[in-house]
């Protein structure tokens, strides 16, 4: 049985293509999720992706997947920034999500540089464009395969990094 990869992407990036694209380049979202589609057929993972512009149903398709997906790719757009809600269902998903940008967030303005949701991911991937979502898929594909693999984010790492 192909594992199931769900696909969530954030506000506004339904726009990509046309939305500053000098920032996140020219490639509509339909060719991101059809790429991915192809990859995760030549990597025996069923992709489905979905796009919304309101934090409530990307909460609730989270929620979702822990039922129904074995792994998420999630680029929670301005989310990221803004979004405690989103963190904590993150937080309580037990299926790995990785996290993915098209842009280096650290290159960014610093409303950009923080991150809500970053310390409640399995791992995230950015600055790459579109090559950001398909690394990502490798990522998930090989935690999937192998799901003992070490996770960098136990309770000891959080509080070293709140100091
Ligand atoms: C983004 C970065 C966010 O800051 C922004 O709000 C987006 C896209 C990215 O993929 O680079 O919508 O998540």
């Amino acid at each position: 049985m192909p594992k199931e990869v769900w696909v969530l992407h954030g506000p506004n990036l339904g726009l990509l293509g046309r939305r500053e694209p000098e920032l996140y380049g020219r490639d509509a979202l339909a060719s991101i999720d059809k790429r991915l589609a192809e990859l995760g057929q030549e990597l025996g993972l069923n992709v489905t992706a979905f796009q919304t512009n309101h934090e409530g149903a990307m909460i609730d398709r989270l929620t979702i997947a822990m039922d129904e997906a074995d792994g998420c790719l999630l680029n929670p757009a301005a989310f990221t920034h803004t979004s405690l809600a989103l963190a904590d269902t993150l937080r309580s998903v037990e299926i790995p999500v990785v996290e993915v940008h098209l842009t280096n967030l650290y290159a960014r303005e610093r409303d950009r540089q923080q991150s809500l949701t970053g310390s409640a991911v399995r791992g995230v991937i950015m600055g790459l464009g579109t090559m950001s979502y398909e690394l990502g898929l490798r990522a998930l594909y090989a935690l999937l395969k192998s799901p003992s693999r070490k996770s960098t984010s136990h309770p000891a790492s959080h509080k070293e990094t709140r100091r």
